[in-house]
């Protein structure tokens, strides 16, 4: 009835870009399982927008379908004085939004923290993230239309929590829908810029990022904007899926999977202050020619974004092991300069550092990144570490190799 369905295999997945890193379980190949894949790391700083079919892409389930778009409505249900079917044409009809927003994975960069000590999760570079023009209508205005006033925290029959439903099947839900839940305070604050969008950089959102509708939560784990949206619930209490209650929240390091209380922490809403280098791979050799004393320019680049739509303030590279510090330069769009909480700076979108370091001996370089409340990344993955392997936002270290040699 409502237009899409979430299929119970993967003989349906829409087509990938062949050079985008498929993380699949080496026993059995990956179109047995959700797709999930991430692009090299110098894609991420070839541009501010990152290409759709470069965006990274994460899935619990097999790609749903839409059979008939006409079809397709959203049902807005709950406590709520007014339910109704909402259209895509009744969303469209509300004022468009573009958004300019960074999602980010709450994994991303695990694969560091399983270094230190073994994770569970999906093993994550560097690149689980990336920054979209996100076009679509605001929930405060579809959520207006419906009879919740903005900048409301409760409704009057005591909804305080918005719920968002999916239809694909996923293996943690028991071959149930994906969902997630935002405040109805977040929902209903138009300056929160919490959208349906139904455009990823100016063009129909794909199947893979959610078509026909999916919610973008700016400056918040990615895990919040729930994608292929099916129903929209006004609840009392923050929604109980798996991925609210036993997911994505952050334990301290003397947590294990014998001593776990899933319901002593509360799940994770905003991203903490992040950055990484990506012009460099972990371990990177370079030839400063024949000269036999070494002397090389060698170019930093790399995102730096934090949550809640905090600016970045500082992005400082060193290449001492922390001792001392030089300043990368920030941008975002092309020719203007980034002034962090400025206007003229997109709020929830990551900022692009550069450096030019010259470089004698090998060494390790090291990023970290200051947002707008002087929230500084951790220094090192040992202090953040935890048995999901989320939020590692320690110091982005990379090996840079000096020498002639053909390792
Ligand atoms: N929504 C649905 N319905 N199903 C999912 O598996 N994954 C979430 C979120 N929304 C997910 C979802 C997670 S964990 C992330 S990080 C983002 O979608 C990823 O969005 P993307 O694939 O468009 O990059």
């Amino acid at each position: 009835m409502p237009g899409i369905r979430g299929p119970s295999e993967y003989s349906q997945e829409p087509p990938r870009d062949p050079c985008l890193k498929v993380n699949a379980k080496a026993s059995s190949p990956f179109f047995f399982e959700p797709f999930n894949a991430e692009p090299p790391r110098s894609a991420l700083v070839s541009s501010y927008v990152t290409p759709v079919h470069l965006f990274y892409k994460r899935n619990h389930g097999p790609i749903p379908i839409v059979d008939h778009i006409e079809n397709y409505s959203v049902a807005v249900t709950g406590l709520i004085d007014n339910p109704k079917m909402l259209f895509i044409k009744d969303i469209r009809s509300l004022p468009k939004y573009n958004v300019t927003a960074t999602l980010q994975c709450a994994g991303n960069r695990r694969t560091a923290m399983s270094k230190v000590r073994n994770v569970r999760g999906v093993g994550w570079d560097v690149s689980a993230i990336g920054n979209a023009v996100w076009g679509g209508a605001k929930l405060a205005d579809v959520l207006e239309l419906l009879g919740i006033p903005k900048l409301t925290g409760f409704t009057t029959l005591g909804g305080r929590h918005v719920e968002f439903v999916s239809v694909d099947r996923c293996k943690e839900e028991n071959g149930g829908p994906y969902k997630a839940s935002i405040p109805l305070s977040q929902a209903t604050n138009p300056d929160a810029d919490v959208l349906l969008a139904y455009e990823m950089n100016g063009e129909i959102l794909n199947r893979d990022h959610g078509f026909p509708l999916r919610v973008v939560v700016p400056g918040v784990i990615g895990a919040r904007s729930v994608k292929w949206l099916d129903s929209i619930n006004l609840l009392a209490e923050e929604c109980q899926g798996f991925f609210m209650q036993k997911d994505y929240k952050m334990f301290p390091p003397s947590v294990n999977w014998d001593n776990i209380n899933w319901s002593s922490r509360r799940p994770q809403m905003d991203f903490p202050v992040q950055s990484a280098i990506c012009s460099l791979e972990d371990v990177q050799m370079a030839r400063p020619g024949k000269a036999r004393t070494f002397e090389l320019k060698v170019s930093i680049k790399g995102y730096a974004v934090s949550g809640g739509g905090r600016g970045i303030e500082r992005v400082d590279i060193s290449m001492d092991g922390g001792k001392s510090w030089v300043e990368a330069s920030r941008t975002q769009k092309p020719g203007r300069d980034y002034i962090s909480e400025h206007n003229s700076s997109d709020k929830w979108a990551w900022v692009l550092f550069e450096a030019t370091i010259d470089v004698s001996q090998s060494t390790e370089v090291i990023a970290k990144a200051v947002d707008s409340a002087a929230n500084v990344q951790p220094e090192n993955v040992e202090s953040v570490w935890n048995l999901r392997g989320v939020l590692n936002t320690s110091w982005h270290r990379v090996l840079l190799r000096l020498g002639h040699s053909n390792l």
